[in-house]
């Protein structure tokens, strides 16, 4: 397999193409952003950051990076695999919008067949993810910038994925290209269940269909992962919180009895659905 680096990247304040000149990537109208020491580019303008830190922090990345370093969402790394080589030709170029600290590019990087060519950019809007990302793995290329406004060529992408993430449909079909499918990975109504009866005194209950797509695209598969993981000690309990939105919402004193396990028996269930634009 060779991952190689996408390179059809946008000029993120016209859209024009980028192309590489030295250690930085420039436009014909001479806009210019420079590569990083790490390997990857900062294409997100001041004006489009809605934080000065925007994304996740950098110790939520850290939580994130060592769960996964685990192996416990290996189940899903494998169906998401499945789901973005099927039917894939080889030079294929694929998006993570929203790639966190990588972890799934470089599970599909070592899964991919050894004769198959994949163009590969990870995008994230957390600088502390992408430079976990590319420090991780220097293949694939590495960008932040904001789903809000893809740094990426129209019709540029064969195989975009979006993994707990936050999707912006409009761009994600302006730059899937004809014959390209979005891939969505999404927690079912059981995700994370046992968490949940922990950190919250009454549980909702999650309606099954948890995302409603626009009409500009249409679901061509769906397949559920569901497993039982097993999760010892506070450490890794305090990473899978930090790596949801739980962290923010559930009350303090939800938040402490969860800190005070030490071991904790979770029900993975989520769901990988694969799209085509609704014009193909
Ligand atoms: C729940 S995490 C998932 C990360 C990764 N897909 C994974 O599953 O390991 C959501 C990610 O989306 C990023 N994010 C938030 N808003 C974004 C935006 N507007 N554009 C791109 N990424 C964004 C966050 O920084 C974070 O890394
Ligand atoms: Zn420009």
């Amino acid at each position: 397999m060779t991952v190689t680096a996408f390179e059809c990247l946008a000029c993120p304040l016209d859209g024009e193409p980028l192309n590489t000149r030295g250690s930085a990537w420039q436009c014909p109208r001479g806009h210019s952003f420079d590569i990083a020491r790490q390997g990857y580019v900062h294409l997100l303008p001041v004006q489009k950051k809605r934080s000065k830190d925007p994304g996740d922090s950098k110790a939520m990345v850290a939580a994130r990076q060592r769960f996964l370093q685990a192996g416990h969402y290996q189940c899903i790394a494998r169906a998401l695999n499945e789901a973005v080589v099927q039917d894939m030709s080889s030079g294929a170029a694929c998006l993570d919008a929203g790639c966190g600290e990588g972890y799934y590019l470089r599970q599909l990087g070592q899964s991919l067949p050894e004769d198959v060519e994949l163009q590969v950019l990870g995008l994230d809007v957390s600088k502390w993810a992408v430079q976990s990302a590319a420090k991780q793995d220097a293949q694939p290329a590495w960008v932040v910038g904001t789903n809000a406004r893809l740094p990426v060529l129209d019709n540029s992408i064969d195989r975009l994925l979006c993994v707990f993430g936050f999707p912006v449909y409009e761009e994600f079909a302006r730059v899937i290209r004809p014959g390209g499918r979005l891939i969505m990975v999404d927690p079912g109504p059981d995700h994370l269940r046992e968490l949940r009866e922990v950190i919250y005194p009454t549980l909702n209950e999650r309606p099954d269909s948890a995302r409603t797509y626009p009409d500009t695209f249409q679901v061509v598969g769906s397949q559920s992962v569901t497993r039982k993981l097993t999760l010892e000690g506070e450490q890794c309990i305090a990473d899978l919180l930090a790596m949801t939105p739980h962290l923010y919402r559930a009350p303090a004193a939800g938040i402490e009895k969860l800190k005070a396990l030490t071991h904790l028996d979770v029900t993975v269930d989520v769901r990988v659905q694969v799209l085509i634009p609704a014009s193909d």
